[in-house]
């Protein structure tokens, strides 16, 4: 059940990229950054998920990550919550790159418990935590920076949440899917060797959209 929906959500993802038009709706304002750097994609996590899961373990390449926090302009300054943090690696990266302090939440125990044994290995446990939580129940009063890499419909289900709990001037970046009729600041294609990935940039305004 787990792998039928780890394959139809890998599907999806292309699919749905490629069916809204993305590559010819970035058009002129794309920003496009090819070729990446060798990026490797271990395989997803298909055991069953203990707690409700919205959305399959499917890993953001490494490279990719990198392109993510580039384009929100991390900082050391900056607090960056990934909701549904997999294994960690988005916060753990913004860690080490910048000293960002993170927080992972992710509804999968096993994955929170690696994320924890990788920010241990890579020597910012005191930086970032991680947290066994559903992220709709997640107070995210404290981010600067959102990562999300989930799907169309949880982005659109999620983002009142956003726009109420993020102060001003949080930036977010999204992995493949984007806001409806929320217009992203920036949008990037990234490809890879065997991928394309796009990457969508809002900013939560002072008002309501
Ligand atoms: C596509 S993966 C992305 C992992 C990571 N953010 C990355 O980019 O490598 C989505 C993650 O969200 C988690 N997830 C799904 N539904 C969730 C929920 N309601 N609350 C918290 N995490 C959830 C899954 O367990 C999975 O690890």
């Amino acid at each position: 059940m787990q792998f039928r929906r780890t394959i139809l959500w890998l599907v999806a993802s292309a699919g749905v990229a490629l069916a809204a038009g993305y590559p010819r709706q970035f058009g002129a304002e794309a920003t496009e950054r090819q070729p990446l750097a060798q990026t490797q994609t271990p395989a997803p996590d298909l055991r069953p998920q203990e707690g409700f899961s919205d959305v399959p373990y499917v890993p953001t390449p490494d490279a990719v990550v990198g392109e993510m926090l580039k384009l929100a302009l991390v900082t050391g300054d900056d607090v960056l919550y990934d909701l549904g943090s997999g294994d960690g690696r988005i916060v753990i990266a913004a860690a080490q790159k910048f000293g960002t302090r993170g927080v992972g939440i992710e509804i999968n125990p096993r994955l929170v418990q690696k994320s924890r044994e990788n920010a241990e290995k890579a020597g910012v446990a005191d930086r970032v935590k991680f947290l066994q939580q559903n992220l709709f129940e997640a107070d995210l009063s404290e981010a600067t920076v959102v990562t999300l890499y989930l799907l169309p419909d949880l982005n659109l289900k999620l983002r009142p949440k956003l726009l109420k709990q993020l102060k001003p001037g949080t930036r977010i970046v999204s992995h493949n899917f984007d806001m409806g009729d929320w217009k992203p600041e920036r949008a990037v294609r990234v490809r890879d060797p065997a991928n394309q990935h796009f990457l969508f940039y809002w900013v939560v305004p002072e008002t309501g959209l």
